[in-house]
Formats: C-alpha cells, sequence, structure tokens
C-alpha cells in the first residue's frame, strides 16, 4: 500500500499560532521566495513554527535556523529533529493511558505528569541531548493537548501551571505528523536562545521572519508568558531596533508581525513610530480580544517588512 502523504504541520497548540493567517500572508511574502532565490529562512520566535512548516511545504526551504527562548519547547523539536522513534514510542503510551483513563481520574493523570514535568526541570541538562529528552519532550506534547486551551504559562518560579482541559479525546499521539516534521527538520539547526543571537545566520539571501510577544492591546488583556518573562515595551523597542540593524547591515528580507493597537486606540502610534520608514500592513485575525481572554472577535494584526509587496 502507498505511504499516505502527510504535509508537514504544527505539532502544538501555540498561543499566537499563526495557521490561521497564512493564505493572507501569501500576498506579504518577498518575491526572491517565490523565485527561488531564498535560501536561508530564520525564525528566532518560533512557537508552533506555523510559517516554517508552510514554507518548507510550499517553498522548498533547504536551510534554517529555528530559534526560541522557551527551554523546553526546543528541546522537544530537538528530539523530535534526532529521536522521533523513541518519542513516538512514549507519546503512544500517553495516548493508551489517557484514553483508558476514566473521565473523573483524567485531571489526576494530568495533575500528576504536570507535577513530574515541574519537579524534573531541575534533572535536566538543555545544553545536551540525553536520555532524559524523549520522555520530556512526550510530557511537554501530552500537557500541550490536555491541558486547558494549550496555553503555555509559567509562574514566577518557573512551574508550568495551566489546568486540565477537560477533553474528551486528545491528539497526544500523531504518528505521520511528528515522522514527516522530523524529516523536515533535519534541514534545521534549532537553538534555545534570545532572538537576537540569530544575527550571525543572517546574509543577504535570508528570509527573516520575527512573530514575538504581542503587545498587549490593554493593560487588562490576558498576557500569556511563554518564557516567565514579561516582554514589554522597551522588548519591543529595543526589536525594533534590532531589525533596522540586519536591514541595513545584512541587506535580508525581513516581515515581522505584532498587534495592532489602532485596533483599541486609533491614536496609538507606537509601532507606525518603531518601524518608521518600514511598510506596516494590516491582516485580519480572529483573536481572544475582551479583557478575559474568552471572547473571540475579527482584529486587525500588524505586518512590518522591508521589502514592497509582490
Ligand atoms: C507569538 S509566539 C510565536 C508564535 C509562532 N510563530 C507560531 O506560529 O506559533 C512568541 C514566541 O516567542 C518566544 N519568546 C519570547 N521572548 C523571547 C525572546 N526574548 N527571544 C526569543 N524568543 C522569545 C516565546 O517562547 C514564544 O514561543
Amino acid at each position: 500500500m502507498a505511504e499516505r502523504k502527510t504535509e508537514p504541520k504544527p505539532f502544538l497548540k501555540w498561543a499566537g499560532g499563526k495557521s490561521q493567517l497564512l493564505e493572507q500572508f501569501e500576498n506579504y511574502y518577498p518575491n526572491e521566495l517565490r523565485k527561488k532565490s531564498i535560501k536561508n529562512y530564520v525564525e528566532p520566535f518560533l512557537g508552533g513554527g506555523a510559517l516554517y512548516f508552510y514554507l518548507s511545504r510550499k517553498y522548498n526551504i533547504k536551510n534554517a535556523f529555528l530559534s526560541d527562548l522557551n527551554k523546553d519547547l526546543i528541546l522537544t523539536y530537538i528530539v523530535i529533529q534526532q529521536k522521533s522513534e523513541i518519542l513516538l514510542d512514549f507519546l503512544e503510551q500517553y495516548q493508551n493511558l489517557y484514553n483508558s483513563t476514566v473521565q473523573e481520574k483524567r485531571n489526576d493523570l494530568f495533575l500528576s505528569v504536570r507535577k513530574h514535568f515541574n519537579e524534573q526541570r531541575f534533572e535536566i541538562n538543555y545544553k545536551k541531548l540525553s536520555e532524559n529528552w524523549a520522555p520530556r519532550a512526550a510530557q511537554f506534547i501530552f500537557l500541550n493537548k490536555t491541558c486547558f486551551n494549550g496555553l503555555f504559562r509559567l509562574n514566577s518560579k518557573g512551574e508550568f501551571n495551566v489546568p486540565y482541559g477537560k477533553y474528551k479525546t486528545a491528539a497526544i499521539l500523531d504518528t505521520n505528523n511528528i515522522a514527516t516534521v522530523s524529516k523536515i527538520l533535519q534541514n534545521a539547526e534549532i537553538t534555545h536562545s534570545e532572538y537576537s543571537n540569530c544575527y550571525s545566520k543572517i546574509n543577504e539571501k535570508s528570509f527573516v521572519y520575527f512573530d514575538p510577544p504581542y503587545r498587549p492591546l490593554t493593560k487588562t488583556a490576558n498576557f500569556t508568558t511563554y518564557t516567565g518573562m514579561i516582554f514589554n515595551d522597551d522588548n519591543q523597542i529595543e526589536l525594533a531596533k534590532f531589525f533596522r540593524k540586519i536591514d541595513s547591515e545584512k541587506g535580508a528580507k525581513l516581515m515581522l508581525s505584532n498587534s495592532d493597537p489602532t485596533s483599541i486606540n486609533p491614536k496609538d502610534k507606537f509601532f507606525e513610530n518603531a518601524y518608521r520608514g518600514y511598510n506596516i500592513f494590516k491582516v485580519t485575525a480572529s483573536r481572544a480580544v475582551n479583557c478575559n481572554g474568552n471572547g473571540r472577535g475579527k482584529i486587525n494584526e500588524l505586518l512590518i517588512t522591508n521589502y514592497g509587496k509582490a
């Protein structure tokens, strides 16, 4: 029987994921990507990697530098890249365990995995792939697929503290996708690092996509801290300076996403000022918009580029 071809897609739910915007983004990629003169893709706020997976299946990205400041996220990508078979065995065990646990006991199961995940972080050497990485990556995926809304949130002690999501079914094991993602990742260098470390990986044949934690639209907006640290306005300004620096020194094609403050306050010129001289486009997303984060609505998001629209 012919093997079923799977298109690589994010293996996690990740806040701010770009899956729903990929079609709209088509109008804003650099022409050089279509002409295949882009040789190198760089994504320093990787998260769920929706854009990377999309571009690698559509434009055949040969060489990528992917990084993020979330240690367990990067550990999991590296395990998928290098130890996917072992990971799949662990995921199968978690899937069976979840399926065979009655609904009333699933919260206990979730909490025991979360407790172990939080306690074990002190024993992990994040710098060197070792035997305890694959079971940890499996726990990370289990927690992501069973916690409330797939959120990743750390408290001030660095503990993952999202509650159980009460799902009847949870797709913990997706063998085809993990195998496909693993193949795609063979061409990628994956590192746990601060975004500015991508500097040395960029040249004039690079396409760099920045998807930082969004600037919150309201003071009461839910703050997602993926790393236990807040990405505040000063950090946004630093990032804008970094964008300018690469633009002037590397000649790479740059694209950056963020929230659009003018959705809430038309007088808020934060990004207009920070990215003056660049193209600022608006795309429409469906996101949680009210203060408690429960409601969804259409909202504009910004797409900033240092090259013109195709
Ligand atoms: C909006 S999410 C990215 C969403 C992603 N592009 C997707 O499609 O799912 C932002 C990511 O930036 C990471 N991050 C936060 N601060 C960072 C920093 N200073 N350097 C690098 N990554 C950072 C977070 O861990 C998070 O995964």
